[in-house]
């Protein structure tokens, strides 16, 4: 599923990621580990398209970083460590501008897929609440509904 090898990144002068190797197999459940500083964010954000690597591979459901990105945004789904919510919007209007954004379209079965989604974050009586309103546990699992919509691998 993940490929990472020999990774660097460099910030000027600044060493963030310096030379990983990672293998993660489907199925498998990875935590990866380190002190304050370490690189781990950087390492993400490189794997979800977000920051551009020095040096070294990575590879995604076998397709690599650089030359198949957009093939990988279909592939890939994250729940970064911050809101990602517009709280201005319901759960269920969040949900609906996420799939517009992964270009699902209503013939598609896309309001079909919503309801699934809310039904399994357990928010499907809170659908039409403003986001602002949830607890912080259910905006998470908002977050994370989010995240599945397009059933990534
Ligand atoms: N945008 C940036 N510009 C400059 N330096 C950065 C930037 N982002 C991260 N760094 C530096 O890269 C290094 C790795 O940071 P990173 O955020 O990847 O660490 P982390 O392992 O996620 O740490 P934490 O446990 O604190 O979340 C740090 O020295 C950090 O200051
Ligand atoms: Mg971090």
């Amino acid at each position: 599923m993940i490929n990472i090898e020999n990774l660097t990144k460099r910030f000027d002068e600044r060493i963030a990621v310096a030379g990983i190797d990672l293998e993660i197999k489907s199925g498998e459940i990875f935590g990866l580990l380190g002190p304050n500083g370490a690189g781990k964010t950087t390492t993400v954000r490189i794997m979800t398209l977000l920051s551009k690597k020095n040096s070294g591979s990575v590879r995604i459901c076998g397709y690599d970083i650089e030359e198949d990105s957009e093939k990988i945004k279909e592939l890939i789904g994250v729940v970064p460590q911050h809101m990602s919510l517009d709280q201005d919007l319901t759960g269920r209007e969040n949900l609906i501008l996420q799939a517009r954004l992964h270009h699902l379209k209503d013939k598609e079965g896309m309001k079909q897929r919503i309801n699934e989604i809310l039904d399994f974050v357990e928010l499907a009586d809170r659908a039409d609440d403003k986001s602002r309103k949830y607890s912080g546990g259910m905006k998470r699992r908002l977050m994370i509904g989010m995240a599945l919509l397009h059933k990534p691998k």
